[in-house]
């Protein structure tokens, strides 16, 4: 391992007090003053009532990506309200936010609870996505199946929008992260990753949120190919409730809505076919 994971318990009232942090400017962005960064990037991180997480990962992460020499800024996108949790929505607002910042090469949408272990896994985007997270302890450190794309992802701009974004129809736990690995095949856009030497994250255990029942989920990665150029970043409706820049991440809170009233419905169109 190169580099060091950085397990110790964060003081949280000094959090934004590390030396680490004290060139960093509000909202979360860096850039090297010693050369111009290869890549501008975009970390989004979905988010709801992960405080913990989030200090954690910041504190492992920001010096790895300082270390990389990269341009980059954090964008914390949050689910406002107590609505069933929907990455793919927050993802694709989160997309659409950022980009109202700067003209972003590179987005990295990172899941919370992944630590970096490795310094040489670089935070920049090929012009395949990359799947910069396969070697997971939870998963024991390798990969469990060769479409997964869930954990930490890198695309271009250009890519994201070639795959029109995730889907917005996941409501809950589980598969959206399969659907976008799914677009990316049907677009032929190829998924990289680096070794499993290198791509190593540590998740931190939390307790498991409400799943998507399994048939909704295995209905929707059935439909993908017909769905895919409509339903995703051009048909997302959300309001930003605010944009506010922390001392460390741009924090926007957006309203995507509710799922279906009638729990079903995805699953009742299933019967009528
Ligand atoms: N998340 C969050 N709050 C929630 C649910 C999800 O912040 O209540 C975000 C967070 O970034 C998390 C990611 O969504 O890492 C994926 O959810 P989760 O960790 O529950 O799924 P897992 O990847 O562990 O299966
Ligand atoms: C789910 C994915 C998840 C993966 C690893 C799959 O069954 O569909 O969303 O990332 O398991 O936990
Ligand atoms: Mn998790």
């Amino acid at each position: 391992m190169v580099g060091s994971l950085r397990t110790g318990i964060i003081d949280t009232k000094n959090y934004t007090f590390y030396k680490e942090y004290s060139d960093i400017i509000s909202g979360g962005a860096w850039q090297p003053s010693e050369c111009v960064a290869r890549q501008r990037v975009a970390i989004v991180i979905p988010f709801r009532d992960r405080q913990k997480h989030l200090e954690q990962l910041q504190y492992n992460l920001i010096p790895i990506l300082k270390r990389q020499q990269l341009n980059f800024r954090f964008f914390v996108v949050e689910q406002n309200g107590n609505h069933t949790f929907n990455k793919g929505r927050i993802m694709n607002a989160a997309f659409l936010e950022a980009r109202k910042f700067d003209d972003f090469d590179c987005f990295v949408f990172h899941d919370v609870d992944m630590m970096p272990e490795d310094d040489r896994n670089m935070y920049t985007c090929t012009d395949a996505a990359r799947h910069m997270s396969p070697a997971v302890d939870k998963f024991l450190y390798v990969l469990p199946y060769t479409q997964l794309v869930g954990g930490v992802l890198s695309m271009k701009p250009d890519v994201f929008i070639a795959v029109n974004g995730y889907s917005n129809l996941y409501w809950g736990w589980g598969a959206e992260d399969d659907d976008m690995a799914a677009r990316l095949q049907l677009k032929q856009i190829g998924i990289v990753r680096p070794p499993l030497t290198i791509g190593r994250y540590r998740m931190i255990k939390h307790s498991e949120r409400e799943i998507n029942p399994v048939k909704v989920r295995l209905y929707l990665l059935k439909t993908v190919k017909d769905r895919f150029m409509k339903d995703g970043l051009n048909s997302l409706e959300y309001k930003t409730v605010f944009v506010k820049l922390t001392p460390l991440y741009t924090h926007i809170m957006v309203d995507i809505g509710e799922p279906p009233r009638d729990a079903n419905k995805i699953t009742s169109l299933m019967a009528k076919k």
